[in-house]
């Protein structure tokens, strides 16, 4: 649990909030660039950290993040005429520039130098493999992007996708790194005796309560589930949390799976997920989820299905199946045990179980099991790089973006070795192992 005032800390990360304030020394993912169709691209409302932004792409291909609001009455940019090189106020004609310089004010006499005097606030932004990052933070020349390997690989095959939550960001994020879970929300329905020996997910379902060793990092916090594999061997599962409000996730091969999870706040009660993913195709999916005879486990099919996307601030990547028709549950599925949760889809179910905590959960009301070690220490890691940062400590990483190239998944090793030392040459990034890699 937490008190009251930390749930407060953690989950407020608007401008001059102490987790606000640790976000914005960072760069964050902001919109997909494919979102920003250029030249002179529509428009597109942003909101990030508490704050509402207008993107868009100008003549010459390059995105602005800029303020909803014109610094002269205020009207929305929204509304705004992408034209040459420049976002134009509709209401009296102001015009400015990705940097926010004011560049064309004609409601003012020509001799006028008014239009040097005003300026919009603007975001930096870099476009690297499909994301736009934006840099919020107060630092004249913002440090360089984190290292995040699956947005540094232009050689694979890469996706990159966002969907929204209804919920606050640690609330999200806190499903990628609660291992636990696994066993009864995504794999509650299987039985051991119908999954393919050996296999994870068997080694998964027949022990539903693994033990953990948990341990701070320079990027954040790591972690590793380990339970009995065969008699002389440990099934273990590695993920991260990366700080600012990334994850690495437990699943697949341990060495080869490329890839992070951002859980980037839109406000307090909103998050917009990211996947990122640059895993080789042929290690993807690896017959997880599947029983003996191939047969999916029950509910862990299915295509996440997008609404359209909306103009509004909470309009894009919201899914069809949501709190409003109970994410489509199917009670007789539920009832016969053929989808544990009755959800179809395992991002939906986490879905469904983190927005019914409310939209800011109330953490003081929890009762944490050992189960919830990596939870505990990764708020605590969150919330001591935010105050640290009052003191003037630069968070983790800030200065030192390498830090964040690591990778995780899971592995099993002959009993006896040591969890950091054995699995060290798997967890660093852009390293091939093809010896691992699967036989075709
Ligand atoms: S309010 Fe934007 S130009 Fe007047
Ligand atoms: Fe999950």
């Amino acid at each position: 649990m937490l008190s009251q005032a930390d749930n407060d800390t953690l989950t407020q990360v608007g401008p001059g909030t102490t987790m606000g304030e640790l976000m914005r020394q960072y760069w964050i993912p902001a919109i997909m660039s494919s979102e920003l169709e250029g030249p002179d691209s529509d428009p597109v409302r942003v909101r990030l950290l508490g704050e509402d932004l207008i993107a868009f792409r100008d003549t010459n291909g390059s995105v602005g993040i800029v303020d909803n609001y014109c610094p002269h009455r205020r009207a929305s940019l929204f509304f705004g005429r992408n034209e040459e090189s420049g976002l134009r106020c509709v209401y009296h004609g102001w015009k400015f520039d990705v940097n926010g310089d004011c560049v064309d004010m004609p409601s003012e006499p020509a001799e006028s130098n008014f239009k040097d005097k005003v300026k919009i606030k603007a975001y930096r932004c870099e476009e690297r493999n499909g994301i736009v990052w934006t840099y919020m933070g107060p630092r004249e020349t913002p440090p360089a992007l984190s290292n995040l390997e699956a947005n540094m690989r232009p050689d694979r095959d890469y996706t990159v996708s966002t969907i929204l939550r209804n919920c606050n960001w640690m609330q999200a994020l806190e499903g990628d790194i609660d291992t636990a879970h696994l066993g009864f929300l995504h794999l509650g329905s299987a039985d051991p005796k119908a999954l393919v020996p050996g296999s994870t997910d068997y080694y998964t379902v027949n022990v539903r309560h693994p033990k953990y060793n948990v341990m701070d990092t320079d990027y954040g916090v790591t972690y590793a589930a380990f339970r009995p594999a065969e008699e002389d061997s440990t099934y273990w599962r590695f993920a991260n949390y990366l700080l600012p409000f990334y994850t690495q996730i437990p699943t697949g091969k341990l060495g080869l799976m490329v890839r992070f999870r951002a859980w980037v706040p839109i406000d307090d009660t909103h998050t917009m997920f990211w996947s990122v993913n640059a895993t080789a195709p042929e290690v993807q999916g690896g017959g997880r989820r599947t029983d003996k005879n191939g047969k999916l486990v029950g509910g862990s099919a299915g295509q996440t299905d997008y609404l359209p996307n909306q103009t509004g601030w909470l309009g894009r990547w919201n899914l069809a199946a949501d709190a409003g028709n109970d994410y489509k549950i199917d009670r007789e599925a539920q009832k016969k045990n053929e989808i544990y949760t009755g959800i179809t889809g395992i991002f939906l179910q986490d879905q469904a179980v983190t927005e019914s905590m409310g939209a800011i959960g109330d953490r003081s009301q929890e009762h944490l099991g050992t189960s919830d070690s990596m939870i505990i220490k990764s708020r605590r890691r969150a919330l001591n790089a935010a105050r640290a940062l009052q003191e003037g400590i630069t968070p983790p990483g800030v200065d030192d973006p390498k830090v964040f190239s690591v990778r995780t998944g899971d592995v099993i090793l002959p009993k006896g070795v040591d969890w950091l030392e054995g699995t060290a040459h798997l967890r660093e990034a852009f390293v091939e192992h093809p010896q691992l890699m699967p036989k075709s």
